[in-house]
């Protein structure tokens, strides 16, 4: 029971690696799983499942661009369950359906969901975390995209991406006297996310797939258990890495 006495809240979390995390944080044995995301209906049916499967699991209504929803599910969170000790910055939106690479509207969408929706998680997280005076761990849901460029991706999708990687190193180094630690997962060629475009397009899949020494897709669950290593203690000495899971593909 890898998450024991645990409470974690994940954005994100209706669907796709935002809700594989919730399942496996809760099999591991978490005193309480809070789901968040936009997609209520998905998002209650998620929590019910894990519910259903023996987990102890809820689900809110958060828009990560929303501080004073963040403010209201951070508090929620501490007042139903005595605190927060793990938070999981995993909502986000693809860049890879615009046509424009340029776009304005586009830049701006992104950098507010990937990017500021990961700032105020952090903000009111990590402010629960020193409130109830315990250790904590966030872990912010970056990409391959926020490593190196691709052609085909709207700029703004890898901006983003590499603003979380780094404001996780700021973090990091901001609040480690207190305990907590600030960490990256960097997930390359998965599932394609709901608002994929040519990412989802099996020729470009293919093309990117001959890039990936492992020599396939990763799956949902591969992500959740980096994630699962780094809200456990089982990583006390780990603060500011970035955790690639890509199959190896940034490593040629
Ligand atoms: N799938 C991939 O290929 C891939 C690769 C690298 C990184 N990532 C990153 O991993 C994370 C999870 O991606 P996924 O593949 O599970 O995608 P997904 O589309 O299945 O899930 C993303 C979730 O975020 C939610 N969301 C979107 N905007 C939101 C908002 N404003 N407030 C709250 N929730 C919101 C969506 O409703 C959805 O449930 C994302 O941050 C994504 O950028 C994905």
């Amino acid at each position: 029971m890898r998450m024991k006495g645990k409470v974690a809240l994940i954005t994100g979390a209706a669907s796709g690696m935002g809700a594989a995390t919730a399942r496996l944080l809760a099999r591991e044995g978490a005193k309480a799983v809070v789901l968040a995301d936009v997609l209520d209906r998905e998002g209650e049916a998620t929590a019910a499942a894990i519910t259903k499967a023996g987990g102890t699991a809820h689900y809110v209504h958060l828009d990560v661009t929303d501080e004073g929803q963040w403010q209201k599910v951070v508090d929620g969170v501490a007042a139903a369950h005595g605190g927060l000790d793990v938070l999981v910055n995993n909502a986000g939106i693809s860049g890879s359906a615009e046509q424009d690479l340029y776009d304005t509207d586009a830049w701006n969408r992104l950098m507010g969901i990937n990017a500021t929706g990961v700032f105020l998680g952090m903000k009111h997280g990590i402010a629960a975390m020193r409130k109830g005076g315990r250790r904590g761990s966030v872990i912010n849901l970056s990409s391959i995209s926020g490593i190196v460029g691709q052609a085909y991706i709207h700029v703004g999708y890898n901006a983003s991406k590499g603003a979380v990687r780094l404001i996780t190193k700021a973090a990091a180094a901001q609040h480690g006297r207190e305990g907590i630690r600030v960490n990256s997962v960097h997930p390359g060629l998965m599932p394609p996310m709901r608002t994929s475009g040519r990412t989802a397009d099996p020729e470009q899949r293919a093309k990117t797939l001959k890039g990936v020494p492992l020599g396939r897709a990763g799956e949902v669950d591969e992500v959740a258990y980096a994630i699962l290593f780094l809200a456990s203690d089982e990583s006390s000495y780990v603060t500011g890495a970035e955790l690639v899971v890509d199959g190896g593909w940034t490593a040629v």
